[in-house]
This record gives structure tokens, sequence and C-alpha cells, in this order.
């Protein structure tokens, strides 16, 4: 029990139609994150838990404490990791993977003289290190010395950090053929996976939120994935992420969603691929 407000006594209070409004419009204006009606209760039980540890008694003064300065910015960068969903898994959606050692194996068989691929809401990095595992077997199997890049990119400060270890229960690389364990995996003493340091040194984590991408000054992508991410978002917002994740292609470059994640969209620059297990556009030459 928290010595000056008793708190383990005191039942989960309901938030007000109000307060439950304002945190509302606060994640959707900082995360894009639209937070649905039916998902208020699971909105209460995180908010309290966090309130719990800091020994905040309601809602409103914790929302107050949370708009404040850099405290609050941190508090911030604490709540958000506890109400975004992170759920992954190495090689998530196989036939978009498929389609990706493909598409980059096409690119170098163009020509290209180093591959630049990104996952944009990598969450703890499964995806991320799923791209590095096909763009390291794309470069072998054309018997190429070409390098390659990985941007893993998350709102998520401990997701990415869960993400720069690199090491994965055995649970979690279940997903992993046999022949990419063996080449990209190493067994530690604990049971557990420790990503390759030929893949590591390919990587680059860092936190962005894609409301932002407008100042961020990477380009030259050969691929990028964006799935299970737009999902929390507006439509309209969807459609202005993907408008700038276009900017960063490559001519010929891709840009792979999850299946059902948007309808409808179209980009003058951009080319449907036509296959109906995925969800990708091509940027045009
Ligand atoms: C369900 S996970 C998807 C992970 C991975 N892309 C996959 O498909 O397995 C969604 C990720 O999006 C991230 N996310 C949510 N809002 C974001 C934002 N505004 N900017 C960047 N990442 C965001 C979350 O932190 C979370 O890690």
């Amino acid at each position: 029990m928290h010595p000056e407000t008793g708190w383990t006594l005191k039942p989960l209070a309901p938030l007000s139609t109000a307060e439950f409004d304002n945190w509302c419009q606060l994640l959707e204006e900082r995360s894009g994150i639209v937070w649905r009606e039916d998902r208020k209760s699971y909105l209460e039980v995180r908010l309290t838990s966090r309130m719990r540890e800091l020994g905040i008694a309601d809602y409103d003064s914790y929302y107050h404490q949370v708009l404040q300065g850099t405290r609050g910015t941190l508090e911030w960068s604490h709540l958000l990791d506890r109400l975004t969903v992170q759920e992954t898994r190495f090689f998530r959606h196989p036939p978009s993977f498929d389609f990706a050692l493909e598409h980059l194996q096409q690119r170098l068989l163009a020509g290209r003289e180093a591959l630049g691929l990104w996952s944009v809401g990598c969450s703890t990095g499964q995806e991320a290190w799923s791209l590095a595992m096909i763009a390291a077997d794309a470069v072998r199997l054309a018997g190429s010395e070409v390098g390659f890049s990985v941007m893993a990119t998350d709102i998520s400060r401990s997701a990415l950090t869960t993400a720069r270890q690199a090491l994965y229960s055995a649970q979690a690389i279940e997903p992993v053929s046999p022949a990419m364990r063996k080449r990209y995996l190493q067994a530690q003493e604990d049971g557990s996976y420790r990503v390759s340091k030929v893949l590591a040194r390919r990587m680059c984590f860092a936190r962005i939120n894609v409301l932002e991408l407008a100042n961020l000054p990477f380009s030259g992508m050969d691929l990028v994935f964006c799935q299970n991410v737009l999902i929390y978002f507006r439509r309209w917002q969807r459609r202005s992420i993907l408008n700038q994740l276009v900017e960063r292609l490559l001519p010929g470059g891709v840009l792979v969603l999850g299946v059902g994640e948007i309808t409808g969209w179209e980009h003058p620059d951009m080319l449907p691929v036509h296959n109906d297990k995925i969800l990708a556009f091509v940027r045009k030459g």
C-alpha cells in the first residue's frame, strides 16, 4: 500500500467521459493511435497501474503531470510503452517476406550497390531482424559482396531496447527456418538465442514517431515494411503517413503493408503489386 494515498485499498475508479476524451485526444495527437470507447476499461487499468507506481490518486493529476515539462515527456514515454500494442513475431506474414526476398534479389540483379531496408514500427525487433536475415540471404544467393542496412524504428523506447538486445527465447525463434537459425542465430547457455553480429552491424535502431516523418532526413530505401502499425490510426492519417513513406523510397523500391490495412489508397508515383497474398506497392522507375 502506498503510504500517503492508501491506493491498494481503493477500487479502480472509472474515467469520467471528459477525462476519457482528454486522454484519447492526447494519445491521438501525440501518437496517432485512436482509442475506441470499447477499450476504455483497458485504458483505466493501464493508467491506474502506472498511477499506483507513482502514488498519484486521480486521473486528472496524472494527466497534468504528463503534460508538464521534461518530466512529463519522460512520463509520457513510460506510459506509451504500456498503451501501445507490441505484439510481433519473426516472419509474421510469410508471403510478405517471400515477396521481399524476391524483390531484393531483383534489385541486386539490377545492379544495386547497396540495399536499404526499413522496418517502420519494429516493436521488439523481430520484423527488423527477419528483414536483415532475408537481405543477408539475398546477398548470399546472388554471390554478391554488396552491403545492406536495416533501419528499425518505433515510438516505444522499451520495445527498441529489447530489439537492440537481439536476444530471443526458444519459443520466439520458432518461425525462423532451421537453415536461417544456423546462419544467423547463436544458441546461448540459458536456452535463448542471440542474433549474430554479422546482422547486428547492419542494423540501426531509432525512436521515430511516424507522425513526424516529414522532418526525417533519410531516404534511398529499396524496401519499406510497415505492418500492423497503421491499423490503430485514422484513415486520413494512414494516407498521410503512406505518402511520407513513398518519399523515402528509391525508384523501383517497394512498400509492403499488412493485408487489409488500407483500402483505396492511390499515389501517382506508386503501382500496386498484383499478388493477392500481400499488400505492396512499387515506386515507379
Ligand atoms: C503491433 S506492433 C507491430 C510490430 C511489427 N511491425 C509487426 O507487424 O509485427 C505496432 C508497433 O507500432 C508502434 N507504434 C505505434 N504508434 C507509433 C507511432 N506513432 N510511431 C511509431 N511507432 C508506433 C508500437 O510501439 C508497436 O511497437
